[in-house]
Formats: structure tokens, C-alpha cells, sequence
């Protein structure tokens, strides 16, 4: 049986660390590709990280490459192409640039990997998944976004930090926009069983859920990028899902139409990721506040798309 094969367009930070989780839980063969004049580090970031096998013990073949021919018969392509944050930007700060790369990461993908499942981790995440939505014209089942995989992972963390209890134990739920008003839901949030309301008081849980919705500006102004190893570890999570056939309850950015009213846009919600991509929207109830939270953010992920269709009319 041949083995899955992952690729991951983009060798920088985030691309880099795609691929070395995904040899490190053995997902398959690898491919790490970026432009003809960054080749050589994607060639010697693929060599290094092969590198490391004899030592971690995994076996898969990874390679570094400019040429799109190489992504042929990808199962998952990850594309982390694009710039990052700078301090004191947002990530919507970063549209003109990125949608144009983005756009033409995904007119080769088209191309070379027609069968692929998509994971884009490019910013400002919900635009540019919608960018490579209507570049590809691929079924709306493999094309998703990485964002509430990290999301909800910072969001654990700070609550298992504050508990004192294994990261493992704390189980969440987020919806909305890769942005600053991303969705975290503490009614959905409970350590091994126990609603989380009942070990932290509330403004203790509030302080995890505001970090947590500015947890990539709190990295990016402490070390001058965007973070990397949670956004590439939360996308190869979903790899993995897709992968493995695993169905998975993950929060990523999904395409909805009638759930949550959205309306034909793709945003943070909990889907079931296995071998058909994006399987299933999971839809719950909100309460209160939530539903006004989710409309906020969804309807700022609207502005953002408006601004790619404004952009370029054809992404309409
Ligand atoms: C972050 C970037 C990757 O949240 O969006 O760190």
C-alpha cells in the first residue's frame, strides 16, 4: 500500500514545522515546497529534517522543492505561503499581500494536486481559505482552514495552567473567526467531564478566554514573527484526521451555509474531519451572549472576504 502524501507549500517557520510534525508522527511522505528562490531552504530544511529519522524513528521520504510537479497525488496539501505578523499589525493587515499569494499557491494546487484535501494556515485565515475555495472551484468538503485546532489549544493550556492539571484533561470548544474576537465558549469547556465552572471561578476562566483571542499577538509582539510550532502542530492534526480516516471532532474553519446562520462562508466551527475532508458540521446550541459573539465575528470575516472579491472580482 503506498504510503499518504502530505505536502506543505511555504518552507518558512510555520511550513517547517508542518513537515516535522508530520514526520515525527510518521504521516506519510513529505513534500516541503517554496519559491524557486527560497529552493535551497526548502531542500536543506528537507535534508535536515530527514535527518532526524535515524534518531526519532520514522520512515517516509521528504523532500525539497520549487517545482509544483512534485505535489502530484497529495492526499493533504497544507499552505502556509504568505507573510507573517509583524508587531503591532493584525492579521487582516496582511490581505493585500497574501490573498495574491495565496491566489496563486492554490491556481497550482488546481493544477497539480486536483484530489488533494486542502489545510490552509495563511493569514487572515478565513480569507484566504475563501480565496482558496473559489481559485481551486474545489468541493467545499476539502478545503478548510487551520485555525481553532491552535485556538482551542492555547485556550486548554491556559486553563490546564491555571487548574494545575494535565493539558490533556481539559477539553474545549471555540467557534468564529481566526481574529481577535474568535469564539471561546467556557459552557462547552470542561476538564475530564467536570464543567470548567465549577474548578476556576469565573474571572479566572474570562482571563484565559481573553489570551487566549489575542494569543498570537501576545507571541508576535514577544519575539517579533507569528508563532509556529502550534499553528503547524494544530494543522497537522487535522492532516492526521484526514489521513487516518480518524473523524475527528475538530474546530477548524469549515464551509456553512444554513448552520449557524451563516451563509456560505468559511468559519471556525466543530467539524468531523476524516478521509472525505470535511465531513460534517457539528451545530450546537448558543445561549446568551454566544450567538451575538458569533454573528460579530462571522460578520467580520464578511468584511474580509469582501475586501479579496474587491480585490479580485473573479473571487466573487
Ligand atoms: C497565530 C497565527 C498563526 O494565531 O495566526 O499565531
Amino acid at each position: 500500500m503506498a504510503r499518504a502524501k502530505i505536502s506543505v507549500i511555504g518552507a518558512g517557520n510555520v511550513g517547517a514545522s508542518c513537515a516535522m510534525w508530520a514526520a515525527e508522527k510518521e504521516l506519510g511522505d513529505i513534500v516541503l515546497l517554496d519559491i524557486p528562490d527560497k529552493v535551497g531552504v526548502a531542500q536543506g530544511k528537507a535534508i535536515d529534517l530527514a535527518c532526524c529519522a535515524p534518531i526519532e524513528r520514522f520512515d517516509c521520504n521528504i523532500l525539497g522543492t520549487a517545482d509544483y510537479a512534485d505535489i502530484a497525488n497529495s492526499d493533504v496539501v497544507i499552505v502556509t505561503a504568505g507573510i507573517p505578523r509583524k508587531p503591532g499589525m493584525s492579521r487582516d493587515d496582511l490581505i493585500q499581500t497574501n490573498v495574491k499569494i495565496v491566489k496563486s499557491v492554490s491556481e497550482q494546487i488546481k493544477q497539480h494536486a486536483p484530489d488533494s484535501v486542502v489545510i490552509v494556515v495563511s493569514n487572515p485565515l478565513d480569507a484566504m481559505v475563501y480565496t482558496a475555495w473559489k481559485t481551486t472551484g474545489f468541493p467545499t468538503n476539502r478545503i478548510l482552514g487551520q485555525a481553532g485546532c491552535l485556538d482551542v489549544a492555547r485556550f486548554r493550556t491556559f486553563i490546564a495552567w491555571k487548574i494545575g492539571c494535565s493539558v490533556e484533561d481539559v477539553s474545549a470548544l471555540l467557534l468564529g473567526g481566526h481574529g481577535d474576537d474568535m469564539v471561546p465558549l467556557p459552557r462547552y469547556t470542561s476538564v475530564h467531564g467536570v464543567p470548567v465552572s465549577q474548578l476556576l471561578p469565573n474571572e479566572v476562566i474570562e482571563e484565559c478566554v481573553k489570551r487566549a483571542m489575542v494569543g498570537g499577538g501576545e507571541i508576535v509582539k514577544l519575539m517579533g514573527t507569528s508563532a509556529y510550532y502550534a499553528p503547524a502542530s494544530g494543522s497537522v492534526q487535522m492532516a492526521e484526521a484526514i489521513i487516518k480516516d480518524k473523524k475527528r471532532i475538530l474546530p477548524c474553519a469549515a464551509y456553512c451555509n444554513a448552520e449557524y446562520n451563516v451563509g456560505g462562508y468559511f468559519v471556525g466551527v466543530p467539524a468531523i474531519l476524516g478521509s472525505g475532508g470535511m465531513e460534517k458540521v457539528i451545530t450546537i446550541d448558543l445561549e446568551g451572549d454566544e450567538q451575538k459573539l458569533m454573528d460579530d465575528s462571522v460578520s467580520h470575516v464578511k468584511d474580509l472576504v469582501k475586501v479579496v472579491a474587491d480585490l479580485f472580482p473573479e473571487l466573487a
